[in-house]
């Protein structure tokens, strides 16, 4: 079974009367739609999102999900007059792209910035075979308006306010659409139109934090929670860390060349590139951070191009490469184990050069070294490997694939 979800933001935000759509206006310089999405394939069981936009939006939404490295959202497609008309048509997408009926589908208003992705497995577990959705009970006193007085108040005991994500099984949603279609029936939810089939969608409790935004006082409230740092309500920017290792072997007639710095010695590492052990650690850290892959990945050791290359040029197109899918390097630390040659006179050099190659300030990226004191294959002086850590900002990394 896989999971995917639907997300409709095709709605016009007539209540919030901003002038476009809300789910585009900016929330701390980025669309809101990009924050929910962001927030939403942070779930890794999340196969792949379709996106419902407004038919004469669609260009505008793809810019949107492809400057920010989305690579998560498989079609962004039309919507309809109604919000279930959008999801219909994002669902049959969905289909398109290949969920079946016993996969699950989540919908998800692009209007919701802050889903709560630590109930989802809840959620899921719950979808099964009637459905479910996040729900708040209600915390206020409710009363009944007449003419702006209190005609009534009303018994809030067992009232929940609904949220998404709804879960449903493919099938059972599609099912539930067709129904309500054929009979001119309008729901303001998913669940809604499920239960008119007799079903009985469970609650999974949400959270106050996963509010639709839909007045201006709510775009304010999720101006503040992006902004604040408090962890779990939406920080921004992401930080995340990565982890290099690499191994060269030293041989006779080779050039050493450790973080670009040339280093006089009879014995060089051998490698199709100029076999640099310390910047090919750096990049993988750097790689792993924004999950972007590896070296190997970038640049394969059966292609030609790279035969000779200094790895520093390599280190700058993945530095270039990271900066278009929005990851900053922030800080980088690097630690190269070899018996001989004695390192500590070079380290500023090479600190230089790989923070120039990453585009970073001297002082982001510092360079140890260290001996294992006779000890293993560095000890022997059969070869020099690196450890490096990285600091990265930027979206959060995606799963490749998913089963
Ligand atoms: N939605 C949609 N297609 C529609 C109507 C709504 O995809 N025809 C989406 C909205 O973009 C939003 C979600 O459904 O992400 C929830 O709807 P709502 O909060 O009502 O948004 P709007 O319809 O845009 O706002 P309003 O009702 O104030 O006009
Ligand atoms: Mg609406």
């Amino acid at each position: 079974m896989k999971v995917f979800a639907v997300v409709p933001a095709a709605g016009l935000g007539r209540r919030l009367g901003a002038g476009e759509p809300k789910q585009f206006l900016p929330l701390a310089g980025r669309p809101l739609l990009v924050h929910t999405l962001e927030r939403l394939h942070t779930w890794p069981r999340l196969c792949g999102s379709v996106v419902v936009a407004p038919p004469e939006q669609l260009e505008r939404v793809r810019g949107m999900i492809e400057g920010a490295g989305l690579t998560g959202v498989l079609a962004v497609v039309p919507g309809g007059e109604e919000r279930q008309d959008s999801v219909a048509l994002g669902l049959r997408a969905l289909e398109a792209a290949g969920a079946t009926d016993t996969d699950v589908v989540l919908v998800h208003d692009a209007a919701r910035p802050f889903p709560p992705v630590h109930r989802f497995d809840a959620l899921l577990e719950a979808a099964l075979p009637d459905g479910a959705l996040l729900a708040a009970p209600c915390a206020d006193t409710l009363k009944r308006e007449h003419s702006g007085t209190v005609a009534d108040t009303v018994d809030r005991s067992g009232l929940w306010q609904a949220q998404t994500p709804q879960a449903f099984p493919v099938a059972l949603l599609r099912r539930a659409l067709d129904a309500a279609r054929k009979q001119g029936v309008r729901g303001t939810d998913e669940a809604s139109l499920v239960e008119r089939l007799g079903c009985r969608p469970r609650l999974v409790t949400g959270g106050a934090s996963n509010f639709k935004v839909t007045r201006l006082e709510d775009l304010e409230m999720a101006e503040a929670l992006v902004r604040s740092s408090t962890p779990g309500v939406g920080a921004a920017p992401r930080v995340h860390l990565g982890h290099g290792y690499d191994v060269h072997r030293l041989v006779p007639g080779r050039r050493l060349i450790l973080g670009g710095v040339e280093i006089e010695h009879p014995l060089g590492l051998q490698g199709h590139s100029d076999a640099d052990v310390l910047a090919h650690a750096v990049a993988d850290a750097c790689l792993g951070a924004a999950g972007r892959g590896d070296l190997g990945r970038w640049f394969p050791d059966s292609d030609p191009r790279w035969a000779g290359v200094s790895s520093l040029t390599l280190l700058e197109e993945i530095a270039q490469g990271l900066r278009e899918s929005g990851h900053t390097v922030q800080r980088v630390d690097a630690t190269l184990v070899a018996e001989r040659p004695k390192i500590a006179a070079h380290v500023p050099a090479m600190e230089q050069h790989l923070a120039g190659a990453l585009g970073l300030e001297p002082g982001a990226v510092t360079v140890k070294a260290t001996t294992t004191e006779g000890l293993g294959f560095e000890g022997r002086q059969e070869g020099i490997s690196a450890h490096a850590v990285a600091l990265v900002t930027g979206p959060a990394a995606r799963l490749a694939s998913c089963s």
